[in-house]
């Protein structure tokens, strides 16, 4: 049989159609456009989701025997919200993920709630891009709108809900909504009250390998698809990508350098970071997880090459850095283009180079891009080491991953090995593999991995480089404390 796995990321949807043994047949990109109305804020038509998504089935499929298809599993970014009133049109566009506008909702929840409070209903506290911040964002700031939802939903959710027509969310995406309670797998009844949210607003709970429904006929017949696909609950990018790279049981990790840049360690019991610098959610296989997820990765590589630079030749651009400049770099690169997340929490911080001088050149500022990024994710790492957790080896995945200098850098800067798999598309193929599992393919996420996903190469950490990436983290380090008073005066109106 065939199954289809959709990522619906932030720039772009990418589809891939796999058979039971997970042999890619096929994958498919669309684009569709963000806009960024104020600094700090990121938002999303629904509407070009879902029809970049059906467009990219029609393509995915087009050659394909159509009859084999058995199932397909969303997995998109998290957090983002998005709301339909009583017609079930979208009321506005989705607020995402790395959307910055809400401090002075999260300095509520955080700060008068307080973190315990939060920390005791969900397993979490308050950051910018969670969706509980951004409901109580549209009650203060657009009370109209806010009075005609009648459904909440997260974008994976909003494109079951048009395949199917059921109104379905998983518990790993659930859990970056900020309403649910992690731990008990149920929707926390204090965090209802204090967003002003009702029960019947919110999606059916599902575990992402469950089947939420089958096709609704008319998007079959568009689709020309059989109505009899199961749909699965699918899951958030993060644990799907945990899904396609064999990331589930306890002492593995994961790390995606996709627009976001994210560690997610999985573990088979609930365990929460006492200081939360950490999310605590779901995992996709029926267990829990621990995330430090950075709002800027293979995007600061984007903008610095697409934007700045004016090149879209990623591998020529790298080759301009010798093997001699690594770990010697003077210049330094706070990564933090949409604001921060994890660990420092500050939708303020901005990206910064710092420690030019007249010999800098090029190949130095895109190389500073590339360490800045990977300095961030080991800040994440360095929380999980302070929590007793030993990783001693990880999988990569994400755009990012295509580099093989940005992956030496990487892992002489977390001093491990990354582990390569076969395919890149994490999430897409995690999707894939959830609707396996939806469709009785497979009896469980954990054996569908050990069968599926195979690592292809590794990148050995260079413990001479290292020992140098070791001095330089340090001295990342000192920078951005000394900045941020000065991003909060400098963001001032
Ligand atoms: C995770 C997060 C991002 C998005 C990106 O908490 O916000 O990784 O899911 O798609």
């Amino acid at each position: 049989m065939y199954y289809i796995g959709v990522d619906l990321g932030t720039s772009a949807v990418k589809l891939l159609l796999i058979n039971e043994d997970g042999d890619i047949l096929n994958i498919v990109s669309e684009e569709y456009p963000i806009y960024f109305p104020k600094p700090n804020w990121s938002e999303q038509e629904p509407g070009d989701w879902w029809r970049a998504t059906v467009s990219g089935i029609k393509k995915l499929t087009a050659d394909a025997d159509k009859s084999l298809i058995a199932g397909i599993g969303v997995a998109a970014q998290m957090h983002g919200l998005v709301v339909l009133d009583e017609n079930d049109e979208v009321i506005r566009r989705a607020i995402l993920w790395n959307d910055g506008r809400t401090q002075e909702e999260v300095d509520f929840l955080n700060d008068t709630v307080g973190r315990d409070k939060l920390s005791e209903y969900t397993a979490n506290i308050a950051f910018a891009g969670f969706t509980a911040p951004k409901i109580l964002w549209m009650k203060e700031h657009e009370p109209e709108l806010f009075a005609r939802i009648r459904r909440i939903m997260l974008p994976k959710d909003y494109i079951n809900y048009r395949l199917t027509g059921r109104h379905s969310c998983d518990y790993s995406d659930a859990s970056g909504m900020l309403l649910l309670d992690v731990k008990n797998r149920r929707w926390s009844e204090e965090m209802l009250n204090i967003c002003g949210v009702r029960t019947e607003q919110l999606p059916e709970l599902y575990e992402s390998y469950e089947a939420v429904g089958t096709l609704k006929e008319a998007v079959a017949e568009e689709l020309g698809l059989n109505p009899g696909v199961n749909v699965a609950a699918g899951a958030g990018d993060n644990a799907a990508a945990a899904v396609g790279t064999g990331t589930v049981g306890d002492g593995k990790c994961n790390i995606s350098l996709g627009t976001s840049g994210t560690i997610f360690i999985p573990s088979a019991g609930f365990k929460v970071d006492n200081n939360n610098a950490l999310h605590a959610f779901a995992h996709a296989d029926g267990k829990y997880h621990l995330m430090g997820c950075m709002l800027s990765a293979a995007s600061c590589n984007k903008w610095w090459q697409d934007d700045i630079l004016g090149t879209e030749n990623y591998d020529d651009e790298a080759a301009r850095i010798e093997d001699g400049m690594l770990g010697k770099n003077q210049v330094r690169f706070l990564p933090y283009l949409m604001g921060e997340r994890s660990p420092i929490n500050d939708t303020d911080a901005r990206g910064a180079f710092i420690g030019m001088t007249m010999n800098t050149g090029r190949a130095d500022m895109l190389q500073a891009v590339f360490e800045g990024v990977s300095f961030a994710i080991r800040d994440s790492f360095e929380v999980a080491r302070s929590l007793g957790l030993d990783i001693t080896r990880s999988t990569v995945c994400g755009g990012g991953a295509r580099s093989a200098l940005w992956k030496k850098i990487l892992a002489a800067v977390l001093g491990i090995p990354l582990d390569i798999v076969k395919t890149e598309q994490g999430p897409g193929f995690g999707g894939a593999i959830l609707a396996m599992v939806a469709c009785g393919e497979y009896g469980s996420v954990e054996e569908a991995c050990g069968r599926l996903v195979q690592v292809v190469d590794s990148v050995e950490p260079d413990p001479e480089l290292t020992a140098l990436y070791e001095k330089q983290y340090r001295k990342f380090r000192l920078i951005y404390p000394a900045l941020k008073d000065i991003f909060k005066e400098l963001n001032k109106e």
